[in-house]
């Protein structure tokens, strides 16, 4: 029997989810690639157009789809604070509405289904690092509840088809990845700093710069989740996957400054609501079951993203949001 598989990946045009398409087509496998590009552009797919093996279907997640597949990877849904505050209620449906849409797909075809969860299930933890069993302190009424519970509401969807119907079902909770095609204006904390540095703007801190986040590489992850998808159908998660190397903002500004040699300044503005101090994976299970550790240091990674962001048209990417 072939062990080839027609592959359905939502969100497959966004920042993980293109590499994510990539490693599956260069495997021979036929890939689907199903987005709304809301938060991305067709650019970070547009190299796989001509492969015989992939195919690009521009399509809502929120909205039902019927296709024939074997695995299907559950990415679409805006990741980045300025994107999923962009229209909360809408970032609510594609969680929700989006997982139950892609595990109707699973349930027709019997197909093994992945959900890309997130750290944000564990909100502003009180418990370091957080490992799996952790429940989390999520503020429900907050400004990142629409992504938050929507994602938390999504694992319990994933888990009752389990239960219920039997789908074979993954759930990897990410934690904050970088690299090449993040999008230039997500907000996010890399790709403001690295932006700012090339363009010798000041960079931004919020708060003190003393909270920490731990970082890791786009490759890594992707492994991760392709390792989790071939696990044994006993373990199905949640589990952890990220950088357990903490490092607080501040020394990433000086770490970019010396990768990019800008000048910027460095200007503090107030810290967002509900921003989490700190935020550690606890990467155990990852390591016991998928052999998985993140193996790209911060200074490598750092040094290919902003390689690849002096090769963009910064003028390409429209700031989707007034937020960024
Ligand atoms: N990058 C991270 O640090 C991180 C951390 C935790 C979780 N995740 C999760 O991983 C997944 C991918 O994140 P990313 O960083 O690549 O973000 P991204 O914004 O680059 O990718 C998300 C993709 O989903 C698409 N999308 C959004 N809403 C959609 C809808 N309604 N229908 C169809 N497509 C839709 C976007 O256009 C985009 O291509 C997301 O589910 C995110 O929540 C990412």
């Amino acid at each position: 029997m072939s062990t080839l598989k027609r592959i359905l990946v939502t969100g497959g045009a966004g920042f993980l989810g293109s590499h994510l398409c990539e490693r599956l087509v260069d495997q021979g496998h036929d890939v689907i690639c199903l987005d709304n590009f809301f938060t991305s552009q067709k650019s970070n797919v547009a190299h796989l157009l001509a492969k015989p093996n992939f195919e690009l279907v521009r399509h809502d997640v929120t909205l039902p789809v019927y296709l024939e597949v074997d695995e299907i990877y559950n990415l679409a849904c805006p990741a980045a604070p300025g994107h999923y505050q962009f229209n909360p209620i809408k970032t609510m449906k594609t969680s929700v509405m989006g997982a139950i849409n892609v595990l109707g797909i699973a349930k027709r075809c019997r197909a093994k289904i992945l959900q890309a969860s997130t750290s944000e299930v564990y909100g502003d933890p009180d418990v370091h690092p957080q490992p799996e069993s952790y429940r989390g302190s999520v503020n429900p009424i907050g400004r990142r509840a629409c992504y938050d519970e929507g994602k938390r509401a999504a694992e319990t969807l994933f888990m009752d088809y389990h239960r219920m119907n039997r789908i074979n079902v993954r759930v990897v909770r990410i934690f904050n990845t970088y690299g090449p095609r993040m999008h230039p204006f997500d907000g996010r904390v890399v790709s403001n700093f690295i932006r700012q540095a090339l363009q010798g703007e000041p960079i931004t801190i919020f708060g003190e710069g003393n909270q920490t986040r731990s970082f890791c590489y786009r490759d890594c992850m992707v492994e991760g989740m392709i390792r989790m998808m071939g696990a044994p159908d006993d373990f199905i998660g949640p589990v952890n996957l990220g950088n357990p190397d903490e490092f607080s903002i501040e020394e990433l500004a000086g770490l970019v400054l010396e990768l990019t040699g800008s000048r910027s300044k460095l200007v503090h503005q107030p810290l967002p609501a509900d921003d989490p101090t700190q935020r550690q994976p606890d990467i155990t299970l990852a390591r016991e079951h998928l052999g998985w550790e993140p193996r790209v240091p911060l200074r490598e990674g750092l040094a290919k993203t902003i390689e690849w962001f002096r090769t963009i048209d910064l003028g390409h990417y429209r700031p989707p949001t007034p937020n960024y």
